[in-house]
């Protein structure tokens, strides 16, 4: 068997598309959803990401502003420019890229941030939300992640699914997504005792650990549906998480890398902006 691609790059596409029109209908109401990105320090993969970001937010008709701080920034003043843009009406999301230098609090950054403009749903308010099943800001990952699995699976109902990773971008709220539509998930991560017989197990296997090549053809249940995050820069290229020349053997669909999750966050950083900008204005 060999397993169905399936297409995030195209996906995102459609979801761009559908998201350009809601936004023109909503500049026609005198109103044009606006995303602030700030980045600080010069972290040469943070870059790409936040020009990415900012090109694609002017593409589908939102503004965009791009702050850019030095990395020695005291993070006084970087709290005080999130309550800027907290208070102006002209920005319905605020993304602080991630990682910050070594002296800023994480945590102390991202709970500054307005909940309702917290478009990467990692404000511990947003985390609450989703655990509790309230309405929450959604983490783009993992959103694209359960969009695409929806796609293809229809309900998730009773399925078996393991998320492997813990990270509170990706593994986390995935496994929340996953259960609030009725999947069986088990959360697997480096201490996982025999990780290839569990992930045998699973009708959907998502794989966010960060490192080329981990799961092995021979860890997938066939006809599974394979979800790959992983973005490792290698000497060979960019590669996944899962091997796989080997997975597509045996898996009933997978996402490739690069053209499977990585599409999918932009476009879900800019629905939430879009859900953001709908809440903002009844
Ligand atoms: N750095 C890597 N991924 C992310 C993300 O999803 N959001 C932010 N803010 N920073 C990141």
């Amino acid at each position: 068997m060999t397993a169905t691609l399936i297409d995030g790059k195209a996906f995102a596409a459609g979801l761009r598309a559908r998201i350009a029109t809601e936004v023109a209908a909503l500049k026609a109401r005198g109103i044009t959803p606006g995303l602030a990105v700030v980045l600080v320090g010069a972290d040469p993969a943070s870059q790409v990401y936040v020009r990415s970001k900012g090109k694609q937010t002017l593409e589908v008709g939102m503004n965009s502003f791009e702050h850019r701080l030095p990395a020695e920034t005291p993070e006084a003043e970087l709290l005080a420019l999130i309550e800027r843009l907290n208070a102006d009406p002209a920005v319905n999301g605020i993304l602080v890229q991630l990682p910050l230098p070594g002296h800023m609090n994480e945590a102390a950054v991202i709970n500054a941030i307005a909940p309702e403009k917290d478009v990467d749903g990692f404000h511990i308010l947003n985390v609450g939300r989703l655990a509790t099943g309230q309405k929450a800001m959604v983490p783009c990952t993992p959103l694209g992640c359960l969009m695409l699995l929806r796609d293809r699976l229809g309900s998730l109902s009773g399925k078996r699914a393991v998320v492997i990773g813990r990270s509170n971008i990706v593994g986390k709220p995935m496994a929340q997504l996953l259960l609030r539509d009725s999947a069986t998930v088990t959360i697997a991560h480096s201490r996982t005792a025999d990780l290839p017989a569990l992930c045998r197990e699973a009708d959907i296997l998502v794989a966010a650990v960060g490192r080329p090549l981990f799961v092995g053809g021979d860890w997938i249940r066939p006809g599974a549906t394979v979800v790959d995050v992983g973005i490792n820069r290698t000497d060979d290229g960019l590669v996944g998480d899962v091997d796989f020349e080997a997975a597509r053997k045996v898996a009933g669909a997978i996402t490739p890398v690069p053209g499977g999750v990585g599409p999918m966050t932009i476009a879900c950083l800019l629905a939430n902006t879009l859900t953001a900008t709908a809440r903002a204005n009844g």
